[in-house]
């Protein structure tokens, strides 16, 4: 396929469907390409997006949240209900060195492998509890019945959210990633914006009270946690602020939901398509790490990253001005043909499995990596227990959400077998 590459909209609808044979033709043709009318630069072979990752100097991350720019009578308004909430501070996706540094270090401490390891049973129970829930059905939508209550329910419990607030908590989830990459309307962002609201006075409300209270929990965690604590040239420590505590939460939130949930979507889909991997999972569940990370590669629920160029330059012959917005395309770095062979092929036995972008790569490596494996491991491995098999549903349409960065399906009907059922 070669269409005109200056005139590539991300947000038409074929191409939200499947942008792939897009993102090959820029790789072979205009790897770093400015996108008429949005004014953007896509970057998409690996190298360069690589080259981007490493040099955080000259890439920004402080392109102030993931939303498309907007005009100045709509920021108007955006700013009004914002100043019903907390200010939105930049900690540490949107932020640059060294307050980065800080936040991330900061983070770590309270996010560490243990803290992960440590949600392994409850993200068995939550699993178990999950699947008891349809087992005895024909035929399932997996994005609601697995894909967004697992992911949503294991942060909530690590945040320590009731059960009772549960709905309330995906729906903010929901909200704070509204405007990432796609091209919704004001009133929409407007509401969106309502809803973070409602998540910062709710989470402000439950640090004020682990203040006289502190529990055993994430957020009590970063409300006694100093910055620079472990730096013993700085002698102001101060605790973070309400406004960087909610942003962290806010994060963590974010990242954790929607991003997993697509990964198991997508995860199931490539099984379904890939008869032969769902037995080899069954014969042995040991191969659904491999699985999972396979799955990461040809579905990179984050499909790309904003940057702001902090200097005039030259990327690959073109002339990047000084402030310029650019997309790192992790999805396209992810199917390169100098780095994988048959890049569009499912195939759990590549020997580079790891070396994919899906969870991006230096200063901003997903801090949730980790948990995010952990969830497609214990997910894959109840999932190969209990199920005998699973096919697409004929009432399949593979519909896209319309964002460009955060590619998932919205739904995905399948036709179950549970295990012992001939
Ligand atoms: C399949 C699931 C996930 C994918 C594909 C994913 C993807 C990514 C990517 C690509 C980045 C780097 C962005 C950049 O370079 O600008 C990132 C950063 C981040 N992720 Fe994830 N993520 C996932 C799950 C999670 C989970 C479960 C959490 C937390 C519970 C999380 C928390 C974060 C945070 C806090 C950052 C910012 C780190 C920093 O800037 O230092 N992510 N994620």
């Amino acid at each position: 396929m070669t269409n005109d590459l200056a005139t590539f909209n991300p947000f038409d609808s074929d191409t939200l469907q499947c942008p792939f044979p897009h993102y090959a033709q820029m790789r072979a043709e205009q790897p770093v390409i400015q996108i008429e009318g949005l004014g953007m630069f896509l970057v998409t072979r690996h190298d360069l997006v690589m080259q981007i990752l490493r040099d955080p100097a000259t890439y920004s991350s402080m392109f102030g949240g993931a939303s498309m720019p907007l005009p100045s009578e709509a920021r108007a308004k955006m700013a009004e209900v914002m100043a019903e909430g907390y200010p939105r501070v930049p900690t540490m996706l949107t932020a640059d060195m060294p307050d980065h540094t800080r936040y991330r270090r900061l983070v770590s401490k309270a996010f560490t492998p243990k803290v992960v390891a440590e949600l392994e049973p409850v993200i068995r129970a939550i699993t178990t509890r999950l699947i008891d829930s349809w087992i005895d059905e024909p035929s399932i939508e997996f994005v609601t019945q697995f894909g967004v209550p697992l992911p949503v329910e294991v942060i909530a419990h690590a945040l320590n959210v009731p059960e009772s607030r549960m709905a309330d908590f995906k729906r903010w989830s929901d909200d704070s990633i509204a405007g990432i990459g796609t091209d919704i309307t004001l009133e929409q962002r407007l509401a969106a914006e309502h809803g973070v609201n409602e998540y910062q006075h709710y989470f402000a409300a439950e640090f004020e009270r682990r203040m006289t209270e502190p529990q055993d929990d994430l957020l009590t965690a970063l409300l006694q946690a100093r910055i620079d604590d472990d730096d013993p040239e700085v002698t102001d420590k101060r605790p973070l602020d309400m406004a960087e505590m909610l942003s962290i939460v806010q994060q963590l939130l974010v990242a954790g939901n929607e991003t997993t949930t697509k990964l198991l979507t997508e995860t199931m889909r490539l099984l379904a398509e890939n008869p032969r991997e769902w037995d080899r999972l069954k014969a042995d569940p040991g191969r659904a790490p491999a699985v999972i990370e396979e799955a990461l590669r040809l579905s990179t629920p984050t499909q790309g990253m904003f940057r702001i160029a902090t200097r005039d330059h030259e990327l690959d012959g073109v002339q990047i001005p000084k402030g310029s917005r650019l997309v790192i395309v992790f999805a396209s770095a992810n199917r390169d043909e100098e780095l994988y062979d048959d890049p569009d092929t499912f195939d759990p036995d590549r020997e580079n499995l790891r070396d994919h972008l899906a969870f991006g790569k230096g200063i901003h490596f997903c801090l949730g990596a980790a948990l995010s494996r952990l969830e497609g491991k214990v997910a894959l491995e109840e999932l190969s227990r209990r199920l005998d098999g699973f096919t697409l549903a004929d009432s399949n349409e593979f519909g896209y959400f319309p964002s460009f960065l955060l590619r998932g399906l919205t739904k995905l009907d399948l036709d179950i077998r549970p295990a012992g059922v001939a």
